[in-house]
Parts: C-alpha cells; structure tokens; sequence
C-alpha cells in the first residue's frame, strides 16, 4: 500500500475529509501516516496502523518518505514547506486544499466529476501537484458541469451567497453568537405577541450595530450580510470574484477563455454556498434540452423543478447541508432572450467544496 501523510486533518476541512474516507473506505487502501505542527511525538489517530506517533509536519525528511502527501493545513503551510519538499528531491504527489498553489503552471484544480480528461492528461505528462478549487467555483461547475461539457456556455454572471463556514470555524461560531445576541435584546418583547414589530425592530437595529461580535468577519453578519468576501484588487473585483473566472476556466481547460464575473457575497448560512446565475448560451436551446444537459452532468446534480413548492423545500440549506448532493434549479428562459437562462446552484462548502476533490484525487492515483 501507498504511504499517505496527511497533514492538517484536524481542523474543519481535515475532519470533513477524514469522515469522508473513513466513510469510503480509502484507509483501508493506503498506509496512512499522520503528520502534526503542534503535537509530534502524540498519538496518531485511530485510522492509523503501522505508524502510531504523530510526526513533525514541519520535517521535510518524514514527508520525503511519504507517496503522497494530502495536506488542509492551510496556505502559510504550503508555502513554507511545499518549496523545501520539492527541492529535496521529492517526487511525491501533493495533494492540497489551500489556495496557494492553485494557479501554477504545474497544478491542476482537482473537479474529477467535471475535469477527469484534465486530470488523465496532466497524469500522463507526469504531473504531480492536485490543488483543491475555490468552493464556489466547484460547486458552480459541480451544478451545470454538463452544459460547461457541452461547449454550450457564453458567458456567465455568478451572483454568490457564501456560507460562514467558508471564512473558517471561528466565522461559523462568530455567526451563531451574532444570532444569540440578537435574539437575546428582543427575547421578552418576542414572548409578548402585543409587543410591537417596530420597537422591536429598532433595538434589533441597535443591536446589531453595537453588540454583535464582528472579531472574525470584520462586520455584523447575524441578521445581515456582508458584500465583499477577501482582499481588495485594483480592477475593483474581490479577490474571490477574480477566482471565479480564473479557476473555472483553468479547471475546464477552456482554450478561449469563458468570462465569468459577478458579486460574491457573505450571508448568514452555517455551509452552503449557493449562487444565483445568469448564463448567455452559445445558441436557443429548448428548455428541456438544457435540463438534460444539466441532468446528465454528473451523479450528484439534484435537480429541482421550477416551480414554488419543490424549490422552497428542496433548494435551500436546510435541504442541502451534510451531503453531496448538488442542487441546481430556478432554471428558465430570462427576458434578455433566447439565449440568456436563469440557474440557483446550491451545494455543501465542506464537501464538494473542499474535502471531496481531494479524496477523490487520492483514488484516482491509487487505481
Ligand atoms: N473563499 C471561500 C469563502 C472559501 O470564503 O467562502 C474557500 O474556498
């Protein structure tokens, strides 16, 4: 069996990831040897056999001995020790969740479900560093991968509704006080039903500007949200806008590029990242055959007919979160014209968003 370090499997993305192979069984397949930056020499988690102790995560002699090293340790991480690891002549594959490496020349965004030629061809040419996409974006592709597949998509504005869990577990935890605290200026007024909305609603306003906690997000989210998700760039865009049409084109390996723009936005959701779309076609489709097309892209689409009752029980988080089901619906012709369709994409930030790709990533190189 391969010998697999994992780094970084204790914190959120490496927890989902952990749950998610123990769940497919990819332990039994590998040799796990688990890596730490804070507590080598402690005990390795249960999955491991022969290798016990924790190792230093930091020891770029440990790592060399490894096959392949999956890492959600995060960016500071990989930039720190991805660049000593190779110039120790390793020759491993690395398979990562952070940003850092995403858009070298060298890497490929891992989506197999939309990207699997990619993957095979860089496979072939002996290519060995397999980054994790932005959530977003794999969730997008995840959705309407078929009508990307069939060469069908002009253009695409992304209008995103991003979900706490994306800016870390201190956002989710900070998001779930901001709820207390809300709730907890108005408590006695709700329990009153005579009490009136617009009392209540001015201390609510009170509240979450002075006494919500914005340690984390840098603003209330509880009760709001916030139009800007990471740094600022000069063209105007957030950088996770920018990411949109970068990466969505570096995974399809699109050779004209397809633009892809639109507003990125934090809402008050635990972990589903949702996106409201505007797609131009290539050509006037009927409704039906898109619906296909979008269908038939890949196991995981759930899709949902347009209609009220259907959507508002199966398109939202509360019927997404946990699983890797991708929803895609609100699908239908826009007045822009023939060409111009409407598309809500919804799917868990944790799974297909970061976790997912990399286990499959791990199969792939073990078949
Ligand atoms: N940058 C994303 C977000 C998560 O903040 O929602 C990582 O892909």
């Amino acid at each position: 069996n391969k010998l697999v370090g994992l780094v970084g499997w204790r914190g959120m993305v490496g927890s989902v990831l952990m749950d998610r192979m123990q769940a497919e069984g990819d332990f039994d397949l590998i040799e796990p040897i688990f890596f730490s930056t804070s507590n080598a020499g402690g005990k390795a988690p249960a999955q491991a056999k022969a290798h016990t102790t924790l190792q230093d995560a930091n020891d770029i002699a440990a790592l060399a001995q490894c096959d392949i090293v999956i890492t959600c340790q995060g960016g500071d991480y990989t930039k720190e020790v991805f660049p000593k690891l190779r110039a120790a002549g390793w020759q491993g594959h690395w398979i990562d969740a952070a940003s850092s490496l995403r858009m070298e020349q060298d890497a490929v965004i891992v989506l197999d479900p939309v990207n699997d030629n990619v993957i095979q061809k860089a496979l072939a040419a002996g290519g060995k560093n397999w980054i994790g996409g932005n959530c977003t974006n794999s969730i997008l592709l995840m959705g309407l991968g078929g009508l990307f597949k069939a060469d069908l998509v002009e253009w695409v504005s992304s209008m995103t509704y991003q979900a706490a869990s994306g800016g870390g577990a201190n956002h989710m935890r900070e998001l779930l006080k901001g709820m207390g605290v809300v709730h907890a200026a108005v408590a006695d007024e709700l329990a009153t039903p005579a009490s009136a909305i617009l009392d209540i609603d001015r201390k609510v306003a009170h509240t979450i500007r002075n006494d919500v906690p914005t340690e984390f997000f840098g603003a209330p989210l509880a009760g709001g949200l916030i139009p800007w998700i990471d740094v600022q760039l000069p063209n105007g865009q957030s950088k996770e806008e920018w990411k949109g049409q970068a990466e969505v084109n570096k995974i399809l390996g699109t050779e004209a590029t397809i633009p892809v723009d639109g507003l990125c936005v934090r809402i008050g959701a635990m972990r589903c990242h949702s996106l409201a779309l505007t797609l131009k076609l290539k050509k006037d489709l009927p409704l039906a055959e898109i619906e296909a097309l979008i269908q038939g892209g890949n196991p995981w689409v759930k899709w949902v007919p347009n209609d009220r009752a259907t959507t508002v029980q199966e398109l939202t988080p509360a019927s997404i979160t946990g699983g890797l089901q991708v929803g895609v619906g609100r699908v239908r012709k826009l007045n822009m014209g023939p060409e111009y369709v409407s598309a809500f994409v919804i799917g868990d930030q944790l799974l297909w968003g970061a976790a997912e790709p990399l286990r499959r990533m791990l199969r792939i190189l073990l078949a």
